[in-house]
């Protein structure tokens, strides 16, 4: 057995569950794995990891919230495709494909509905600039070999009346779509602890080593826990934990995203998502079946300061209001900023790094709710059985940044 293809986790795992009630976590205590941070990568590696028999240790000291929680839910990797990213835009695609089992896993491990809806996206041009953009767009789609077609203005109207009729035309992207993606964290806390996964409401300040191999993790105050594999989910602030070998840090940045989360109170609303290029500025909004919408987002790069700033605000409010004029009926329940976490190529860094048993699961950017899934299924298929060479997740290994080439994978040495 190659270096590549050995599990991470040593030894026999004990299929048997042992969930350790809140507040009597002992430092005592040694996982198989324990998980940094609980967005919703992390949450989904927690409870995939644990349906395998491992037991799982997940620190954040807010469970659930940040990135994932402000984010809208859209499932796009077709809107969501950006010009020269083909490689991307196919892990986005296969990410996509592996939504609807996890998702009828998750609805079947808690009973609650995620609002997984697949009535496709409408994107639309503000005005005639945006309609050539668009069109760029949908060339580059085809390209792909996308599924996505022309619209005129009166059918995209058609497919959602509440769009403006000042819009010049727009396209339509069946296969992208979108979920609940507060219910998604909510009912993966739920099922993980149901599997028996461990939260700790504890910031990780360092992973530890054991003369070379990851050993488990420091918290602040000082307290250490053991374990085979530590995997490092923690978003934006990834790049920030202590005792990563330099070479193994990922090049994560903030960027801030504000979501705003707004109520139709018996006013009209959509029945799919609606994305809107408007003067060159992106906008989307993401329909909740409750009456609910959501409003997204910004895009500014100011380091980790989620304060909110109405410029950019006032901005996406003007958009919004241009292309659904709709929404001023509606009541603003909350704004919700997130730091997404960037990197150089905008692709996700997934994969065990040079140091044995210390994987990364960061860098989603735009893309963490739609990545999830798949990111779970990698990260386990590693930890339990051996890193796949050709698996999804290939071109987006840890270390591709070192070798000043972003396409090209060096996963292989990772595991030890
Ligand atoms: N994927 C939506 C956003 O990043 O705003």
């Amino acid at each position: 057995m190659s270096p590549s293809d050995r599990p991470v986790l040593r030894g026999e795992r004990d299929q048997a569950r042992h969930v350790v009630p809140a507040g009597t976590v002992s430092d005592r205590d040694r996982y198989d794995v324990i998980v940094v941070g609980a967005g919703i990568i992390g949450l989904s590696i927690a409870w995939r990891a644990a349906q395998t028999g491992c037991q799982v240790l997940v620190c954040d000291p807010d469970p659930g919230r940040g990135a994932s929680w402000a984010a809208g839910g859209m499932l796009a990797p077709v809107a969501e495709a950006g010009f020269g990213e083909a490689a991307l835009t196919m892990l986005a695609l296969q990410a996509a494909r592996a939504w609807p089992q996890f998702a009828a896993d998750l609805e079947g491990a808690t009973g609650r509905p995620l609002h997984y809806t697949t009535a496709g996206t409408l994107l639309v041009a503000g005005d005639p600039s945006d309609r050539e953009a668009l069109d760029r767009t949908l060339a580059y789609h085809v390209s792909l070999e996308l599924a996505a077609e022309r619209l005129t203005t009166r059918q995209a109207r058609l497919m959602e009346p509440l769009v403006s009729p000042s819009i010049s035309g727009g396209i339509m992207v069946p296969g992208d779509h979108h979920v609940d993606n507060r219910r998604v964290v909510e009912s993966l806390i739920h099922a993980a602890s149901d599997a028996g996964v461990i939260f700790l409401a504890e910031e990780v300040a360092a992973v530890t080593h054991d003369a070379g191999p990851t050993s488990g993790v420091r918290l602040a105050d000082g307290r250490q826990f053991g374990s085979d594999a530590v995997v490092v989910a923690a978003g934006s602030r990834s790049g920030q934990i202590d005792g990563v070998a330099e070479a193994d840090q990922p090049p994560v940045r903030p960027v801030r995203g504000v979501t705003l989360r707004l109520q139709a109170d018996g006013a009209p609303q959509l029945t799919r998502t609606v994305r809107a290029l408007v003067h060159g500025r992106s906008c989307y909004f993401v329909p909740r079946p409750d009456g609910g919408l959501v409003v997204g987002a910004t895009v500014e790069e100011r380091g980790f300061d989620l304060a909110v700033p109405l410029g950019g605000l006032g901005d996406l409010i003007a958009d919004a209001r241009r292309v659904i004029p709709a929404i001023d009926e509606y009541a603003l329940v909350e704004v919700a900023p997130g730091l997404r976490p960037g990197t150089p190529d905008n692709g996700p860094i997934v994969g065990p790094t040079h140091t044995p048993g210390l994987l990364l699961a960061t860098g989603h950017y735009r893309n963490g709710v739609l990545m999830a899934p798949l990111t779970a299924d990698d990260v386990v298929t590693t930890l339990v059985g051996g890193i796949a060479a050709d698996g999804p997740f290939a071109n987006f290994r840890p270390g591709r940044f070192q070798s000043g080439d972003p396409g090209e994978s060096k996963p292989h040495k990772a595991v030890g």
